[in-house]
């Protein structure tokens, strides 16, 4: 039987998740756990409800709407995405996964379809990783939460726990998130982000692997002083020791192991005209396909960072989240994307992914694939971020068609169900 998305409804409730953010400046902002972030899980929730899904949300913030499927014991196909946004960002990242995998249960259950699969709808707590290192919901699902996370402050000097307790989320209880068993496959469908699809003209993009991404922040203490007395050779400006650590992180990939590195953070204290700044926190953001690239780069950042240190007589401290491990996406998975795309007619090119996804996570329990759209000009993580309707309408089809040629391809292969 074809099945076909409701192409108005997924546009329709895109955009009205775009209508909830906090509303400061441009573009949208959606921070994890924020009223904003509940207020849109809730949204989605009615929506999974009407399409007959039963929801719950884990103890991590996850928001997790299933539909059973007809063999017992089957382990779940997994999909969606997440709800959280950078700061000033655009409608489509994350939102766009949540919306298309509440999509197919809508199609599901109005043909009256039972996969031999549970499916499962996600909308993962904390992706972007704004306010807390990222991918809180995905780690806790595969066992990569750290307990220590809860007690580190974040940038607005507020730990973890405390903004957990805030959103009616029990801290202590987020490593029970963990599923105990497989998934039979994971299907994350997302706006690319890059430029690839959109030069190449072409609608649909089968992942090839996602990038390893480490992040953390570097910690520089100086001396504050007075600007006007304080000699310029018996100073200890920690901001400008901090200039040359973003100029070493810059260089880790345009000069080192890294494929890109970041610092997208710089907090000057005290941050006043007239003192010499005592104390500067930046982050940090390196990413490498190749998983000992990314080893190498972080080594390499602390010799440096040691080597400015003695030079600008400050303390520099590094700390270091949780790394996301690059991961390569299945093969099979992958086919059935690009048969997909070429039967509905619509062009696939295989790409990487530079950007993290919570799916990384998730292929530490089964197969994992990723679809992806264009994004016009490459653009996201800006208000500007946008791909064609009828682009995204025709992944959220492909991602349907795959969900079904995967529930088949793997009944026979897979049994133990993830809690
Ligand atoms: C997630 O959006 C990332 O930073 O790659
Ligand atoms: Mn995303
Ligand atoms: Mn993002």
């Amino acid at each position: 039987m074809t099945l076909l998305v409701d192409g108005a409804r997924l546009l329709d409730r895109i955009d009205q998740l775009g209508s909830i953010s906090s509303g400061t400046g441009g573009g949208i902002t959606r921070l994890a756990w924020s009223p904003e972030d509940l207020r849109a899980r809730s949204l989605v929730g009615t929506w999974a409800a009407a399409a007959g899904a039963s929801l719950r949300v884990d103890p991590a913030g996850n928001l997790i709407a299933e539909r059973p499927g007809s063999r017992a014991g089957a382990a779940p196909v997994v999909t969606g995405s997440h709800l959280d946004t950078v700061i000033g960002a655009g409608p489509l990242d994350g939102a766009y996964g949540v919306v298309a995998g509440i999509e197919v249960l809508a199609c599901l259950a109005e043909q009256g379809l039972v996969l031999d699969h549970p499916l499962r709808v996600m909308a993962f707590s904390n992706e972007e990783g704004v306010v807390a290192p990222p991918f809180t919901g995905s780690r806790a699902i595969s066992g990569g939460f750290v307990e220590s996370e809860l007690s580190t402050p974040g940038p607005d000097g507020r730990t973890l726990a405390s903004r957990l307790l805030d959103a009616g989320i029990d801290p202590t209880a987020v490593s029970r998130a963990r599923w105990s068993g497989s998934v039979a496959a994971t299907i994350e469908l997302h706006i690319e982000q890059g430029p690839v699809l959109d030069r190449a003209g072409v609608g649909i993009g089968a992942v090839t692997g996602i990038t390893g991404q480490r992040r953390g922040s570097v910690r520089v203490t100086g001396q504050a002083n007075h600007a006007g007395t304080t000699p310029m050779a018996a100073r200890r400006d920690a901001l400008v020791a901090a200039a040359r650590v973003v100029l070493s992180v810059h260089d880790l990939a345009t000069a080192g192991p890294a494929d890109v590195a970041t610092v997208g953070r710089l907090d000057t204290k005290p941050g006043v005209p007239n003192v010499v700044p005592g104390d500067v926190v930046l982050s940090v953001d390196i990413r490498a396909l190749a998983e000992a690239s990314g080893d190498s780069a972080i080594e390499r950042l602390r010799t440096q960072l040691a080597e400015i240190a003695r030079e600008t007589e400050t303390t520099i401290e590094l700390d270091v989240s949780p790394p996301t491990r690059a991961v390569l996406t299945d093969p099979d998975l992958r086919s059935m994307v690009i048969e997909s795309a070429e039967r509905r007619g619509l062009g696939c090119i295989e790409l990487p992914s530079g950007a993290g996804h919570d799916a990384s996570h998730l292929a530490s329990l089964g197969p994992m694939a990723m679809i992806f759209v264009p994004s016009i000009a490459g653009i996201s993580h800006n208000a500007a971020e946008t791909t064609p309707p009828e682009d995204l309408v025709a992944g959220a089809q492909v991602l349907l068609d795959v969900i079904r040629r995967a529930d088949n391809t793997r009944a026979d292969r897979t049994s133990k169900q993830a809690r």
